[in-house]
């Protein structure tokens, strides 16, 4: 691990501070948190499985021209990012119904929506990051409607271009989730924080075989092989 000094530490990954100016290192940790922590459990090898499939999803973004905070890899485990001031918000975009909003909205687990769906979440754990709409984003300042716009925009594209990506490998993009932040060196806008199995649903088109994060959250079998399938079906290794 990195000797710079540590900053911050979430759940999934502990920031640490960069080695130039405007720059941090996102360590990748192995421990799996469901229901906002309270299930907890260290999965061996979560953290470098996730560190590749970041690192291949936001260069994929990279190449179709979407900014986002990933520089390099800098170990197993560790990536150079842009320093960015985080947005307090999960951008849900759904393509197909599971997880919350068939709780929530009583609709059936498997409903293809005609158009994705893009929902927002107010990150904070102590309130259980509750859903919000574009009046309390504004009203409270953690965005204006012009950058909200950008949000949504960025957003959409990146799920028309994973959506792409996961189909030519048989794979459903269902549901995922992105955070944005402003660089420090410049404030603008990218898509930040990490884009993994722990962020998205993806299940095999045939056979329904799941690849993400919900085989711990409702213990369907084993995460970590699982996402290393992933891994060989998106050729990373
Ligand atoms: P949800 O159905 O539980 O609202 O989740 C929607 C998507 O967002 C799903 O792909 C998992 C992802 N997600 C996170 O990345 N972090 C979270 O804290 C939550 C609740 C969901």
């Amino acid at each position: 691990m990195t000797t710079q000094k540590k900053i911050y530490e979430g759940k999934a990954k502990i920031i640490f501070s960069g080695p130039r100016e405007n720059t941090l290192i996102q360590y990748f940790k192995d421990d799996a948190t469901a229901f906002n922590a309270k299930k907890f459990k260290v999965l061996a090898g979560k953290g470098e499985i996730n560190n590749l499939i970041s690192e291949y999803l936001m260069q994929i973004l990279s190449n179709n021209k979407i900014p986002n905070h990933f520089i390099k890899k800098i170990s197993n485990r560790e990536q150079l990012i842009h320093q960015c001031k985080i947005i307090p918000l999960e951008v849900v975009v759904r393509n197909i119904a599971a997880g919350s909003i068939c709780k929530r909205l009583g609709i059936k687990e498997g409903k293809i929506f005609k158009d994705p769906i893009i929902e927002f979440y107010y990150k904070n754990d102590e309130l259980n990051d509750p859903i919000v709409n574009n009046s309390h984003i504004i009203s409270f300042g953690w965005s204006d409607k012009e950058e909200l716009f950008k949000i949504k925009k960025i957003s959409l594209k990146v799920n028309r271009i994973l959506k792409k990506k996961f189909e030519k490998i048989s794979i459903s993009l269902i549901d995922f989730k992105l955070e944005f932040g402003r660089k420090t060196s410049d404030d603008s806008l990218v898509v930040a924080d990490e884009i993994s199995p722990d962020s998205c649903r993806l299940c095999d088109v045939n056979n329904k075989e799941k690849f993400d994060k919900d085989i711990f959250r409702y213990d369907k079998g084993n995460l970590v092989e699982a996402y290393k399938k992933l891994l060989i079906r998106l050729g990373i290794i």
